[in-house]
């Protein structure tokens, strides 16, 4: 499926020395800062190698799809994806912004049946085409990192994820998807007027339907809901999860909070990294926010890739993982979530108030 890359240069230093206090990249005000601080600038022209195999963890700062280009074809066991629904970019129509060169360099979206499919959405909701512009290449680049046997899981909620649902059937091919997972939490307030919306949706693509890992023994079980109906034996055991996914969100005063303001809750990427993963393979998270993906990764004993263009996310990481950051060169900053103005559409869809996960 992916196209041939040329073998890379090699990268300028090693990335070795943890930082827990690596800078807000870019940010004059932090020359406080120790000489040693492990803060590299890449430059994009010609995509260095700045992974290995058998290298360190990586946490990049800058825009996710120049930072996906340095990675090799086929190297990621699991893709994780959490993006923000407002991309930051001016809402208007572009009907070709989604449109791919069958000849062009990448082929993960399938020629002209791709194309009429993002069309038809884009005539019935200009807001879709804008944010799939976004998306769209930066699964294309997840989709070709992916190992013959790994997974990506797709986190978004009811404002994009049929749609997405969609595009990747187009991306992997319909026999490739794998699970549509629901995280069910009850937070924040309710609206009287619908039914709150209390989920987030978590799509499951694999690269290859006859190959994939998939490990349910390893996943943490969770309790029968009539546990008087089996055994002791297995009431004590738990049950299996099924597609839907209870778990409470990051509370505030909880101890796995970072502060940053989309965190998604470790038990739940603990499960996702457990079942999808084995120990010592590598993990992609390029919306990595607080990097929980990171976090569970390395409780797990896999390796990662961190990715995010918000130098407040890169600090909270590096705190978080103790981990010194890679500064692409041509970084740029890009508001927290908290801070992101709503484009119109999608304030004036706001019934019931602050959604607390996203
Ligand atoms: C919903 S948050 C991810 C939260 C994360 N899963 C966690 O548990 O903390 C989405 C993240 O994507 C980042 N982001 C948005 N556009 C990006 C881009 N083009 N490149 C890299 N990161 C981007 C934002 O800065 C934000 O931190």
């Amino acid at each position: 499926m992916s196209a041939p890359r040329e073998t890379p240069a090699p990268s300028a230093a090693p990335l070795s020395t943890p930082a827990r206090s690596a800078a807000p990249l870019s940010d004059p005000a932090r020359s406080d800062l120790p000489p040693s601080a492990p803060e590299r600038a890449i430059p994009q022209s010609a995509p260095p190698q700045i992974w290995t195999p058998d290298g360190d963890d990586l946490l990049l700062h800058g825009d996710n799809l120049a930072a996906l280009e340095h990675l090799p074809d086929e190297t990621m066991q699991l893709v994780y994806l959490d993006p923000p629904f407002n991309t930051g970019r001016t809402q208007q129509r572009r009907s070709t912004t989604s449109t791919r060169d069958p000849d062009g360099a990448y082929l993960g979206f399938q020629g002209t049946s791709y194309r009429r499919t993002v069309e038809t959405l884009g005539r019935y909701d200009d807001t879709f085409l804008d944010y799939w512009g976004f998306l769209a290449p930066r699964l294309e680049q997840a989709h070709r990192v992916l190992r013959d046997d790994g997974t990506l899981y797709l986190h978004l909620d009811w404002r994009e994820a049929h749609y997405a649902k969609v595009a990747l059937d187009a991306l992997f091919g319909r026999e490739c998807f794998l699970n549509e997972l629901i995280w069910a939490y009850d937070y924040g307030a309710k609206s009287r007027r619908r039914w709150p919306t209390k989920h987030d949706t978590i799509l499951v693509y694999v690269k290859n339907p006859d190959t994939y890992y998939f490990d349910s023994d390893s996943v943490d079980r969770e309790p029968y809901m009539a546990p008087g109906l089996v055994t002791p034996e297995k009431a004590a055991r738990g049950k299996l999860p099924t597609d839907v996914w209870w778990h409470t969100i990051v509370t505030t005063n909880g101890r796995e909070k970072t502060g940053y303001p989309t965190q998604k809750p470790l038990g739940v990427l603990r499960r996702i990294v457990a079942a999808s993963s084995r120990e010592g393979d590598w993990v992609l998270d390029p919306f990595a926010g607080s990097g929980t993906t990171a976090a569970a990764a390395r409780d797990l004993g896999r390796r990662s890739v961190s990715m995010d263009a918000n130098p407040e996310a890169v600090q909270v990481m590096s705190d978080r993982l103790g981990m010194p950051v890679t500064t692409l060169s041509d970084a740029q900053s890009i508001p927290s979530p908290a801070t992101e103005a709503a484009p119109p559409e999608l304030s004036q869809r706001r019934t019931s108030g602050p959604r607390p996960p996203r």
